[in-house]
């Protein structure tokens, strides 16, 4: 079954997942990006008119909960259950509002994880092979995924048994891991024959190239998983020697009692899962989880891109095995940094959701952050000084200040919405507003939807400055009455806008603007509907964050990371990087600052600043850009960003290094112009040389290039 691409709104029901978080430890601002862009995501579609449910649920099985219990010598159940309810209560606290988090032990994903085995096994998809499995001769067991930790063989990265998640994020199966050390007794481990089950991925290669071929989402969830398949996909390894998570179904319903399945098996179902119990709830007539799943329905999932392959690879081959619907959309997020550094649980070099709580910052605010800081696919440094910046720039100094001063200057003189039409030039530009959300959407793009209200309410600003009201009030009141009335337009489609990003402070906004019910019942259209006429006396809906605050907040961090060990100024290469608890920038080079400025009409305040530095034409001779055709571009193994260019520049063929893979399909460059600096110093990246610099703007790494009569090795000047 496949979906179509038509736009959304479609009038198929629509389900919005992030990736299941393990239940074992603290969330912390890695976890909420996912989880808040996908709740920005669900929302935003809503705001579209898009029949949606957003779903997710906490991850319970695998080693990597049995590891952690094991420590605190707790059952895993119990342990998994009191993660899973913190976490539950600990979402809503950030606007996070899922219509069903479920998790992966309870009846409604066990049933229905066994029942999409069997189907696999009825189909033929499922067969028994002896395979290499570590054991620990000592601890007198066998080690499966995060019991053992060894090398990977794609990359040299120190690795887990079950993924390469300091080096080139590959998923690894059973005996694949080099030099393989037990991490129970830290003693070398051997490897033994056992049977386990497998699922015959490689039968899926063509479905899967089609299926890429129509995927939306982020080009990384394309780009990546394509390379997999030309590299040969192997069958997956189903089952694991351990006693913890969903015993192997065999054909009579009976199961087998030494063998579970891989936490991988039955961790995506839950979307399913968590789908369905949120149908048992409101009723299939309400929200029809059969036609989502069985059907036609979009299914979108926002993941970390550390899962790419367990959701464009194992988990659409899963389903059209299985014959369920498979996935319109897989958007991938990027990691988070702090300070420039990668975020490191270890370290204590994070932000931690309660701590974020506990600090009584507004939950609005970090969730703006998160989601309008540089593009989805990007990484995103968090550093408070950055925070401060955004926040007092953005939602200070641009949304809440021009909110505040419309609603007051309308309420003082007009006690709430003048009467008078909406002029054409501001209709016209909310009009404007609502395309590029709606625009902004069907790209995937957070960034855009935040953007999309913020450079409203610029306009608005700029929009009360050239009119200036005040100055009307006497000489000309019906024109004041008629600029007021625009400005309370503007900030009610502001609110509109933001809806999905800042849910709270829009429903404030609401309120003050005597609005009833909910602004997340709200569709993009009502931005144009006239507010109530009259409403109380406004508040400011954003404080400035002080100096002296965020101070205090860096101290604490800095005092954190160096108790546990860890110190600000340390090397970078010492940084670890800690797969799906912690998240950390590896080479990806797309930078923020071309994020910033991915849009022509950007809000300046989102833009590197201009250098104020001058250069002279001297200086500017000395940079050797030239006009480049590429040759050829392959990806660069063990680098998830990289790819290796051949250009010709007309003197010689260029080998150059650009961090384009995941931004491009490479098959398609060869034969593109691009702009290049020539004499840019050597580098070599991922031992490879790289003998020049391509040059490209925006967060898709758009290349720059020429379009009219310049030739190959031409000088730009
Ligand atoms: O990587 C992780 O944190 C996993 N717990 C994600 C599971 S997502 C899904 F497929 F269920
Ligand atoms: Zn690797």
């Amino acid at each position: 079954m496949s979906t179509t691409n038509d736009d959304f709104p479609t009038d198929r029901p629509a389900v919005v997942t992030c990736g299941l978080p393990y239940a074992n430890g603290d969330l912390h601002i890695g976890h909420l990006r996912g989880y808040i862009g996908a709740d920005a995501f669900s929302r935003a579609l809503e705001t579209l008119g898009q029949e949606t449910a957003y779903v997710s649920g906490s991850d319970m099985h695998g080693t990597p909960i049995a590891v952690n219990a094991e420590q605190e010598g707790v059952d895993p159940e119990e342990f998994a259950l009191e993660w899973h309810e913190q976490y539950a209560e600990t979402f809503p606290k950030f606007n996070v509002e899922f219509d069903n988090y479920g998790h992966t032990h309870d009846e409604t994903n066990t049933e229905l994880t066994r029942e999409i085995v069997r189907t696999l096994d009825e189909e033929g998809y499922i067969y028994e092979k002896e395979i290499q499995v570590a054991y620990d001769p000592d601890a007198d067991q066998y080690l499966p995924d995060r019991y053992v930790e060894g090398t990977c063989p794609y990359c040299g990265a120190k690795a887990r048994g079950d993924e390469c998640d300091e080096g080139c994020q590959r998923h690894l199966e059973p005996g694949e891991v080099e030099e393989p050390k037990s991490t129970v007794t830290g003693n070398p481990a051997e490897y033994r024959g056992r049977t386990h089950k497998f699922f015959e991925v490689s039968e899926f290669a063509d479905f899967l190239t089609e299926f890429l071929d129509g995927l939306e989402g982020t080009s990384n969830a394309r780009n990546q998983p394509r390379q997999w398949i030309e590299e040969g996909l192997q069958d997956w390894c189903l089952t694991r020697d351990m006693e913890w998570g969903i015993d192997y179904p065999n054909g009579d319903n009976e199961t087998t009692e030494d063998i579970v399945l891989y936490v991988w098996v039955d961790a995506p179902v839950e979307y399913i899962s968590s789908t369905k119990q949120y149908a048992e709830r409101v009723g299939t007539d309400e929200y029809d989880w059969r036609r989502v799943w069985e059907d036609d329905g979009e299914i979108v999932h926002i993941i970390g891109r550390d899962i790419i392959q367990h959701h464009t690879i194992f988990w659409p081959a899963m389903l059209e095995g299985a014959d369920y619907n498979t996935p319109r959309a897989v958007a991938a997020t990027g990691f988070i940094t702090i300070n420039g550094k990668g975020l490191s649980t270890s370290r204590n070099r994070a932000i931690w959701a309660n701590e974020y709580l506990d600090e009584d910052l507004h939950p609005d605010l970090l969730r703006y952050y998160l989601t309008t800081t540089g593009g989805l696919q990007q990484d995103v440094d968090f550093s408070w000084d950055a925070f401060q910046e955004k926040v007092n720039g953005e939602l200070v100094g641009t949304v809440g200040n021009f909110w505040y001063r419309s609603l007051l200057f309308a309420y003082r003189n007009y006690e709430g919405t003048p009467e008078a039409d909406v002029s054409e030039e501001v209709s016209e530009r909310i009009e404007g507003a609502i395309g590029d959300t709606r625009e902004a959407v069907n790209d995937y793009s957070l960034r855009d939807i935040g953007q999309a209200a913020t450079q409203l309410a610029q306009f608005g600003n700029e929009y009360i400055q050239r009119n200036e009201p005040w100055k009307l009030t006497d000489d000309d009141p019906e024109r004041a009455a008629q600029v007021i009335r625009d400005c309370v337009q503007i900030a009610k489609a502001v609110g509109v806008l933001l809806e999905p990003i800042a849910p709270e402070k829009a429903q404030r906004l609401w309120e003050q603007l005597g609005e009833d019910g909910d602004i997340a019942d709200a569709h993009l259209e009502d931005a144009l509907e006239a507010p109530p006429r009259t409403f109380d006396e406004p508040g400011e809906l954003f404080a400035k964050i002080e100096d002296d605050r965020v101070d205090e907040l860096n101290e604490k961090l800095a005092e954190r990371v160096a108790a546990a060990g860890g110190d600000e100024d340390e090397d970078e290469d010492e940084d670890e990087a800690e797969g799906e608890e912690t998240e950390t920038e590896t080479d990806d080079t797309a930078s923020d600052e071309s994020a910033a400025m991915a849009d022509a009409t950007a809000d300046t305040d989102a833009l590197e600043p201009l250098i104020e530095d001058r250069i002279g034409f001297e200086d500017f001779q000395e940079l050797d850009i030239r006009v480049g055709r590429i040759e050829s571009a392959e990806g660069i193994d063990g680098a998830d960003d990289l790819a290796k260019l051949e250009v010709d520049i007309g003197f010689e063929t260029r080998q150059i290094v650009a961090g384009i893979k995941q931004l491009h399909d490479l098959d398609e460059l060869p034969g593109e112009k691009c702009i290049l600096l020539a004499n840019m110093e050597p580098a070599e990246l991922f031992g490879v040389e790289s003998n020049g610099m391509i040059l490209a703007a925006g967060d898709e790494a758009d290349l720059l290039t020429t379009h009219d009569d310049a030739v190959v090795g031409e000088k730009v000047q």
